[in-house]
């Protein structure tokens, strides 16, 4: 069948939306008509090249939709179904998945190649094939994708709002809550608000915690982190650093979550700056494979028990927490429907990077 997409054909180019070539689920694969796809800044990472991956590709990992068609040997979903993709598969039969740490999946070796878990591809076009990012691609009106990478939801759903949960939501609200393990009374500061830092911010909220610091360089990240429950805000790392202090009496905070646009090592020693005594410091940004080195004061965590902890997916199960995220959702402790800043079509998707890149979106979403 034919469908419109978004592919990548080579860095620091334009995403290009054109008619592709796409196939028929083989074993254990699903079609789905996609609903909508949000604009996550991983994404613009394999524009930049710090997210390294074989080109061309169709982008996009925050989708949610309608299956189609199931191929064969699925049984889990049938036509008609919604659902909301993840953008690690969990497949729920490796040792990760089994020990409940779904987000570390072993298909997560497969997600940056490009094509299918068989090696095969789905998407053609320009006489060459077509990879999908995170085996997904989102930003085409229909796609193939692993069962694995699929989650059943409720009819009920809406699926511009689900989308949400196949990466930036997730994601935000574990790095605080599982990785960064928030407490009631806590003081949690999220660096850098956008799309993933907001949920972050979220969930600091939810579970409890007292003093919350949105901490942004752009104004308008600033005033969203306080409608979304930051108790604080801060342009600086200095100014965030004199707010703690004073509101902590001087005992720092518990988590500092790093949701900046690139992760860099040059952010690990202010963020350890931040925390106190048996602080965590959790890595949830993108760093870049050739960055090898973090300026730290080795001292502090022996001294301190502070911690650095890296966070992938929120250390989230996603087939267990979408679902509690969506009943937050529903009793109307979780926003959705604000995160949404700007639609836009597929067309536009260039627009919609342009927007995040100029501070002025919290999530930009295309919508189908
Ligand atoms: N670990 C994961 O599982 C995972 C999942 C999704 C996204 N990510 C990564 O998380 C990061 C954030 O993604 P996003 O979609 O929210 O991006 P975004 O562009 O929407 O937000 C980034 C924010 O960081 C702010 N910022 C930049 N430099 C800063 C600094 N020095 N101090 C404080 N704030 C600063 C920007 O103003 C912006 O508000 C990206 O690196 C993305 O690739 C990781
Ligand atoms: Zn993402
Ligand atoms: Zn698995």
């Amino acid at each position: 069948m034919k469908t419109k997409a978004a592919v990548l054909w080579g860095m620091n180019q334009k995403w290009e939306v054109e008619e592709l070539e796409l196939d028929k689920p083989k074993e254990g694969e699903v079609l789905v008509k996609m609903t909508a796809s949000g604009l996550c800044h991983s994404d613009y990472h394999l524009v930049t090249g710090d997210l390294p991956a074989p080109l061309p590709m169709v982008g996009g990992h925050e989708g949610a939709g309608t299956v189609v068609e199931a191929g064969p040997g699925v049984t889990e979903v049938a036509e008609g179904d919604h659902v909301v993709m993840t953008f690690i598969p969990a497949c729920g039969r490796c040792r990760p998945c089994a020990r409940g740490m779904s987000n570390l999946c072993d298909l997560g070796a497969y997600i940056l190649n490009g094509p299918q878990l068989d090696g095969t591809y789905r998407f053609h076009g320009r006489g060459h094939d077509i990879g999908q990012l995170l085996l997904l691609g989102t930003f085409s009106e229909y796609l193939v994708a692993p069962i694995a990478s699929v989650i059943k939801l409720d009819d009920s759903v809406p699926l511009d709002k689900a989308a949400l949960l196949g990466c930036g939501v997730t994601t935000g609200f574990g790095s605080t809550v599982r990785t960064g393990e928030t407490r009631a009374g806590d003081t949690v500061v999220v660096m850098g608000v956008g799309g993933v830092g907001i949920n972050a911010v979220q969930g600091a909220r939810i579970a409890g915690a007292q003093h919350i610091i949105g901490l942004d360089p752009v104004e308008f990240k600033r005033d969203k982190s306080r409608e979304f429950g930051a108790t604080h805000a801060a342009a600086t790392v200095e100014e965030a650093a004199a707010l703690v202090a004073e509101l902590t009496r001087g005992q720092m905070a518990d988590v500092c979550v790093v949701t900046t646009d690139v992760a860099e090592g040059q952010h690990v020693a202010p963020a350890l700056s931040l925390v106190g005594k048996r602080g965590r410091v959790v890595i949830t940004a993108i760093g870049r494979p050739t960055e090898t080195t973090a300026a730290m004061s080795v001292l502090d965590l022996t001294l301190y028990e502070k911690q650095v902890r890296g966070s992938l997916f929120g250390s989230s199960n996603p087939r267990d927490d979408i679902f509690e995220l969506l009943s937050l959702y529903d009793s109307g402790r979780l926003k959705l429907d604000e995160l949404i800043t700007r639609e836009y079509t597929l067309d536009d998707v260039n627009q919609g990077y342009d927007d995040m890149l100029s501070g002025r979106n919290l999530r930009g979403l295309i919508r189908y």
